[in-house]
């Protein structure tokens, strides 16, 4: 069974292993390697009182993925967070990162948070279609941002406001709550 759960500081040694298999994977995060249990621990406690929130993926025990907000720390920007998701190979394309990036969005905007913010490499068509779906909107570009294996990229900047999240769900909502009358007539 695969269920999704706030991380804890114990988690530490499965997220950083799960975040440096994807780095590794040289392809879809800034990183090309994980940060250390240490500094996974010490974020993963930092987050109940900065207001951000980690949520975990768990198959068999095993952390198989990730979602995370950070809220910026800076005077006038604390409504502001920064996502950052991940899921190893196998555990792609069966819907998980929707239901992460729901869940994530979810949690934040019920809390103090009015925006949520990302960057995304260009090439990560299936990232950047699942976060315009999920109400993000693409804000900006940074040209040739990465060079690396011989490969060039651009970075997209996306953005998600609450208020804009909101009234999108809410109509989602009514929508589907009109089709199952309609269905029921
Ligand atoms: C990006 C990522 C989180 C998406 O999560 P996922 O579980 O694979 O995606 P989902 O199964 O929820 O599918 C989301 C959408 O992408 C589409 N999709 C997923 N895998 C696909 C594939 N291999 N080919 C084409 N479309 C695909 C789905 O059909 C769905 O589209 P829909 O909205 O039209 O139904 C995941 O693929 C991943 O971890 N990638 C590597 C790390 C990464 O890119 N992190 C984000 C960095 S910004």
């Amino acid at each position: 069974m695969i269920t999704t759960r706030s991380s804890t500081p114990e988690d530490a040694d499965a997220v950083s292993a799960c975040v440096d298999a994807v780095s590794r994977e040289r392809r879809y995060l800034g990183n090309t390697a994980g940060f250390s249990a240490e500094q996974t621990r010490a974020f993963i406690a930092s987050l109940a009182d900065s207001g951000g929130i980690q949520i975990v993926v768990v198959a068999e025990a095993r952390i198989v993925g990730w979602c995370d907000v950070t809220p910026v720390p800076f005077e006038g920007m604390r409504h502001v967070g920064r996502l950052g998701m991940g899921l190893l190979p196998s555990f792609r394309g069966q819907g998980l990162g929707r239901r992460l990036v729901r869940e994530a969005l979810s949690q934040v905007f019920a809390k103090t948070l009015k925006r949520v913010e990302l960057e995304v490499f260009a090439s990560n068509k299936i990232a950047v279609g699942l976060y315009e779906r999920e109400g993000f909107v693409i804000e900006g570009r940074k040209r040739s941002a990465r060079f690396l294996d011989g490969a060039e990229d651009d970075i997209l900047i996306m953005g998600c406001l609450r208020d804009e999240w909101l009234r999108s769900t809410s109509q989602e909502t009514a929508l589907n709550t009109s089709l199952k009358l309609k269905q029921r007539c």
